[in-house]
């Protein structure tokens, strides 16, 4: 079983989006039984609440339901997840600064670097946006995670079942 743990800052908008979408290409994929996922937040204001209403409504318009409940990523998270996978630069630094080892630190990676043909390297934070931003998260979370997908599926010999 390999875990993955997506990471943003509240986590209510952009990780619980890539969350729902990694879910349903694993569904898809019928890799279910070989990668378990959660998502985090660097912080833990929104500790307990569902998906912003706004991410929630731009994923169910492409098919997919966003069920998580927000929690802050502690330090134990590195013994639970073989992949953190930080939503942006200051996702990934305030993970490393968390990181207690070099063998934590290298489970640490940026979902776009994943993304094919990409160049950009932050998923943007949509909270203070529009609507618009929230469609952009799910398309960008769409493609990393494609690729995510492809790496894993590559570096760990999973097989469907
Ligand atoms: P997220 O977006 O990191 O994608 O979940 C944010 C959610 C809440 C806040 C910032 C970003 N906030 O400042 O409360």
């Amino acid at each position: 079983m390999i875990r993955v743990c997506f990471v943003c800052l509240g986590n209510i908008c952009r990780s619980p989006t890539a969350l729902g979408v990694m879910r349903s290409l694993v569904r898809d994929a019928g890799l279910d039984r070989a990668l378990e996922l959660d998502s985090a937040g660097t912080g833990g204001w929104h500790a307990g609440e569902p998906p912003d209403r706004r991410a929630q409504a731009a994923a169910r318009g492409r098919g997919v339901a966003l069920e998580s409940r927000a929690r802050q990523f502690i330090r134990r998270d590195f013994d639970r997840f073989d992949y953190v996978i930080a939503m942006d630069r200051e996702n990934h630094a305030e993970l490393v600064k968390l990181a207690a080892s070099a063998a934590e630190r290298d489970k640490i990676h940026l979902l776009r670097a994943f993304e094919a043909g990409g160049g950009e390297l932050d998923v943007p934070d949509p909270y203070y946006g529009g609507e618009r931003g929230f469609a952009d998260v799910f398309d960008i979370c769409d493609r990393a995670c494609r690729g995510l997908l492809d790496h894993l599926r590559a570096a760990h010999a999973l097989e469907s079942s």
